[in-house]
């Protein structure tokens, strides 16, 4: 059988991660997180203290020992799932990834990671750049408010929910209007708004679609 490979996109918020999780799980499918891996080379130049503007300073990313295990992800064989979700990672990820450079390896190294393997990949420009060929293209959205809530639920507990509000609407903006690779709706995608839905809800939507086109 051909391999087939899911492409989730959607802004920060929206449902992908814990939805593409569960997909994965329930279809025996790889699942990659490129976020992550975004937010990963973001600690790494945090970490090194480099000008992060400058393209020129990433040269670590030709040795960059970057591993996924058991959905968490390493650098250097050190489990940083937990840090690439701090505050001063969030904070400067949009900027990280929007460089030519961090782009160029990443979306390889996606594109190895799919390579015929039934598989999931989450991110901004899965069903455009890294999977265009994609059997399933899937754009998850919700309200700024709901996708707000969420990421407090999830990982920043002490955040007010105007705050959380504004910083979404600030990251939303620079996902979307970067040249390079922005976030945008792929034409054969199917939307899904999931603010007043369930993740079984969700997923239902999913595997109906998936159970179509297999
Ligand atoms: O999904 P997330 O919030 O963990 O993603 C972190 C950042 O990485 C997000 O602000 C945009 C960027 N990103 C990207 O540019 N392309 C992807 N495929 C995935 C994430």
């Amino acid at each position: 059988m051909d391999s087939f490979q899911i492409a989730i996109d959607g802004p920060a918020g929206s449902g992908k991660s814990s939805i593409s999780k569960a997909l994965a799980n329930k279809l025996g499918f790889k699942y990659l997180d490129t976020g992550a891996m975004y937010r990963a080379v973001t600690l790494e130049a945090l970490e090194k203290g480099i000008n992060l503007e400058n393209e020129k300073e990433y040269s670590f990313l030709q040795n960059f020992q970057l591993k996924f295990v058991n959905q968490r992800i390493h650098i250097r064989d050190v489990d940083v799932s937990k840090e690439i979700r701090m505050k001063r990672v969030t904070e400067n990820v949009s900027l990280v990834s929007s460089l030519n450079v961090v782009r160029k390896k990443m979306v390889e190294l996606q594109k190895q990671f799919a390579l015929n393997c039934n598989c999931i990949l989450d991110g901004r420009d899965i069903g455009t750049v890294v999977l265009p060929k994609a059997k399933l293209k899937i754009y998850l959205t919700a309200d700024i408010e709901e996708r707000a809530k969420r990421r407090i639920k999830e990982s920043y507990k002490n955040e007010s929910l105007e705050n959380m509000i504004n910083k979404i609407k600030i990251r939303d903006y620079k996902d979307s209007s970067r040249d390079n690779s922005p976030l945008i709706i792929s034409e054969n995608a199917m939307v899904i708004d999931t603010t007043y839905l369930t993740e079984k809800e969700v997923l239902e939507k999913i595997l109906k679609e998936y159970n179509k086109r297999k």
